[in-house]
This record gives C-alpha cells, structure tokens and sequence, in this order.
C-alpha cells in the first residue's frame, strides 16, 4: 500500500471513529406502525413495444426460446426470484382500446388489432386473458386487470368480471369452460379505466367520476369470498383537483382505491438519454424522483380529509424513470437501458411508498420487461436483469413487514436536494431492515443510525453501486452492476455509523 493511500486510509478511520456523522437517523419502535403491502412492489406489462410480444411471450410453438405456455422460461425463474406480489396488465393507455373477447378462444379466430398508442403495430391478439391469468397462477402474482373504460362498455367489464371469476353456471363462465379453464381465477383487482384525464377518454373529473359511479355499480365478485378491488383511474403529479373530485363524488361503497401515476420526467418534449446523460440531467431526474414524497403526502392528505378511517387506498400504479427511447432497436418502443440512476429512482421512490404504508397499499413499476424502467431487458434469446431487478430483490424484505418510522434527524444536501433517504422495517421472524440510498454522485457519507432501543445481534449488509452513475448491465457485460457484501459500518453503545459511498443504494440486515 502507498502512503498516499494509507494517509487516505487513517483519515477515513479517524473520521468513522464517530466524530462527524453528517447525517443522522432515528428509528421509532412504534407498535401501531401499519404493514408495507407486499403489492406495493408490484409490477406493470403492457402491450407496449417488446414488453408483451419478443419480450415475456414469444409463443408457444417457439423452438428457440424454452417456454412455458409461451411465456420465456428464463423471464419465469428471474421473476419468482423477485417475490412478485401483482401483476397489472394489458395497459396502460392500451387498457383503453383493448376489447379482452377478442383475446379468447381458438387462436386463429381471434382478429387483430392495431396498437394505435404503441407504434401502430398490428397484433395477433394471441396472448389473451387465459395467457396472462396462468402467467400470474404461475408466479404466484396477483392479477390486477386494467379495463377498457374509454373505449369500452358497462357490459363488457361485467362479462370480464364474469368470466374470470365465476363458478356458477352463467353465459361468461360456460365460454370459459369451453375454452379449457374449468374452475374461475382468482381475480381482485380491477382498474376502471386508465388516465382518464388523457389517453383513457380525455375526460373531466367530474365525467370521470359520474362514468366510474356507473362502472363500479355492475362490478362484482359474484360472491366468491375473494372480493373486489375497484380502482378509480387517478390523478397524474400533483392534480390534487382529481383525487379530490373522486374522494367528493364517489360514494365509498363503490371504490376501494384511488390511482396516481408519476414519473421521475423533467421534461415531457426532451427527456434525455438513458445512459449518456450528465450530472445536470441527473440532478433533474432527481428532483423529479424525490417529488413523489411531496405528490403521496398531498393527495393522502386530501383522501383524510374526506375518507378520515381509512376505506380507500392510495395505488400509485405506474411509477419509474422515462428517458429517450434507445434509436437503434429494433420495435424499440420506450426502450430503454438502466443505469444507477435508476438505482437511485427506485431505491428512494420505494422508501417513500415504505414510509406512508398507511395509505400507500400498492405500486406498480412501469414496466416489467424491455419497457422504461425495466427489471428485465431481452435480445432474442438473450436475457439480462437489470440495476432496477436487484433493487426490486434487495427491497423485498420490507414486503408485509411491520414499518418502522425513521425520522432523518439531520440531513445533508446535495444541490438542495436530501442526499440520504431510508425506510426500515421489522420482518414477522422478528428480522429488522434498514435501506439507505445516497443520491450525492461524488461524496460518500456518514450516516449515523440510533439503534439503542433494539437488540442487534448479527448485522449483515449488502450494496447496489458502481463506479460511474452511467454504468449499465449489458448484454455482452450482464453482471457489471450487481448486489455485493458491504462491511463499511459499525455499531457500538447502540449508535450504527454507517459509510454510505457515492450514488449507492445499501440493505442492512439486524437480526
Ligand atoms: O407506461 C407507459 C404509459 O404511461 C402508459 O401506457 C400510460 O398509462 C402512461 O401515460
């Protein structure tokens, strides 16, 4: 070792020593905390450019690439590493122009369709309803259906309702029967409509909320004990005026959650690239990113005023980094590649879903498969998982575990922004998590965690990083940007000093 870098060394020890924590935490051992829904980190598949076709299904007589029903093999085993607790599909803005009849039944009659939001390809209707609600038995997903509102009927929800999930005798579950499913899936959650206020219908809030009012009435679990969830499309960023609409004018008997949807955009007409961009960029996306905060408490605050006890739950689902679309691929349609910015975006997005548990009941990345901020990105047969896949397997300790309320005593910032973020949580095996993001790209720092009220007997911890905020998981490099051990923390008299590196997301582990 040089001297230089020994220098470097003592310096970082002297500093570790506990003299200058720059930023400090308390974690409350409340006992009427609520639970994080495992749903809150639940993922989005639409018929969107590669995610549905050439991504997760590429056929049944596919010789190529090993499937399931059609469905990647190698998407399957990735995605039950994940723990995936819901799955939302077909859209999205295709929700509103899909009619799901005509994704059922013998495969060459089933007509094709134009994606008209979607680069106005022409689709074969061949993964249909039967695909999708194997797909998610398959998984262990929940299955969240987005329905055609804009485009749709009153009745052809209700048939859909009907034929998913009825056991009786009725016109929808014979279909059903006689196309091969004997017994109802279990189907509870069900959107009614999507951006409402855009792509859905360019509806008004109060439209919407008269035409939801009519929806939810014909909606039902024909009794079969496993319920319904009807969710309202919501409000986009901050239209606190729409959640309050629906919170106004929607009786709550007919409505079990209200949606949000927001992306960490800066900049709708130049959204930048997904990988060369600059610290200027970043900072932007940031900002963007850490506004979710600011969104949840306002239109939780607007749901309290109306609903005080707590009947509706807040969905935000579709949430993520949206760049540029990568040129050169091929129907590459909102492609585009994960870098440790999105590291970032999700590790802090999450901790915020974490931290207001209360109403926060389910989230949903957008999206699964070779779509924004994807999880996994494929290239015929290839399959890579990406930054944000190890985010989503790093964070599932938090799924239905007891929140623990973290209070950032002290924070530091980084261009006005918070640099550290966190969320903590108490698993049912008594196992307590703590995830850290540092935003800040060129200083680690010091963080200070005041454990005194826990017994921490083994902690363990791991760190999502790389050495540049561009760095990637490619196709040729799939494993650049992967979890490893951490060791750069101490506890001593109950205080954790933890040094948390530039741009890195860290789990720790106390049991
Ligand atoms: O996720 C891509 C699109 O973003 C969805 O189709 C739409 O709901 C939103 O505007």
């Amino acid at each position: 070792m040089n001297s230089k870098l020994l220098l470097l060394l003592c310096l970082k020890l002297l500093i570790f020593q506990g003299i200058s924590a720059q930023v400090k935490i308390k974690i409350e051992k409340t006992e009427d905390a609520p639970q994080i829904s495992k749903h809150i980190y639940g993922h989005f598949a639409e018929h969107l450019g590669r995610c549905i076709y050439e991504g997760l299904y590429v056929g049944e007589d596919n010789k190529i690439i090993p499937n399931t029903e059609g469905v990647r093999n190698d998407i399957i085993a990735a995605l039950k590493e994940l723990d995936i607790p819901n799955l939302r599909w077909p859209g999205g803005c295709f929700a509103d122009t899909y009619h799901w009849k005509d994704g059922v039944g013998p495969q060459s009659k089933r007509p094709t369709i134009v994606n008209r939001w979607w680069g106005g390809t022409t689709e074969d209707n061949s993964f249909g309803t039967h695909n999708f609600l194997n797909l998610c038995e398959l998984l262990g997903a929940e299955p969240y259906l987005s329905a055609n509102v804009g485009s749709g009927t009153v009745q052809e929800l209700a048939d859909w309702i009907q034929y998913t999930t009825h056991d009786g005798i009725s016109p929808m579950a014979d279909w059903r029967r006689e196309n091969g499913r004997e017994k109802p899936w279990k189907v509870k959650y069900w959107g009614v409509g999507n951006e409402t206020w855009g792509c859905g219908g360019n509806m008004t809030a109060e439209y919407y909320a008269n035409i939801y009012r009519q929806y939810a009435t014909f909606m039902t679990d024909w009794g079969n004990g496993d319920g319904i969830y009807r969710i309202a499309s919501g409000a986009s960023e901050d239209d606190y005026n729409w959640t309050e609409t629906l919170m106004k004018n929607v009786p709550f008997n007919l409505m079990e959650a209200v949606a949000l949807h927001d992306y960490a955009v800066f900049d709708w007409n130049a959204k930048g690239p997904s990988i060369n961009f600059d610290e200027e960029i970043y900072f932007k996306t940031m900002k963007q990113a850490l506004n979710m905060d600011e969104y949840v408490t306002k239109h939780i605050a607007i749901m309290d005023k109306y609903d005080p006890e707590g009947k509706v739950d807040l969905f935000v689902d579709e949430w993520g980094g949206w760049y540029d679309a990568e040129p050169e691929v091929k129907n590459g349609v909102l492609y585009q590649q994960n870098t440790i910015r999105d590291v970032m975006i999700a590790g802090t997005v999450l901790n915020t879903f974490n931290n207001h548990a209360r109403r926060v009941k389910m989230a949903n990345l957008a999206q699964m498969v070779n779509v924004l901020q994807a999880v996994i990105l494929t290239d015929e047969e290839k399959m890579i998982k990406t930054p944000t896949y190890h985010v989503m397997h790093m964070y599932k300790v938090h799924q239905d575990a007891k929140l623990l309320p973290t209070t950032i005593v002290e924070n530091t910032k980084y261009r006005g922004l918070p640099v550290i973020s966190v969320s903590a949580s108490k698993d049912k095996n008594g196992g307590y998590h703590i995830s850290l993001v540092n935003i800040d790209p060129e200083k680690s720092h010091i963080v200070e965690i005041d454990l005194s009220r826990f017994q921490v007997k083994k902690p363990s911890a791991s760190i999502l990083t790389s050495e540049k905020l561009q760095d990637y998981n490619s196709f040729e490099n799939p494993e650049k940007v992967k979890p490893k051990e951490f060791k750069d923390f101490k506890i001593k008299s109950g205080i954790m000093l933890v040094e948390i590196p530039k741009h890195s997301l860290i789990v720790l582990e106390l049991n």
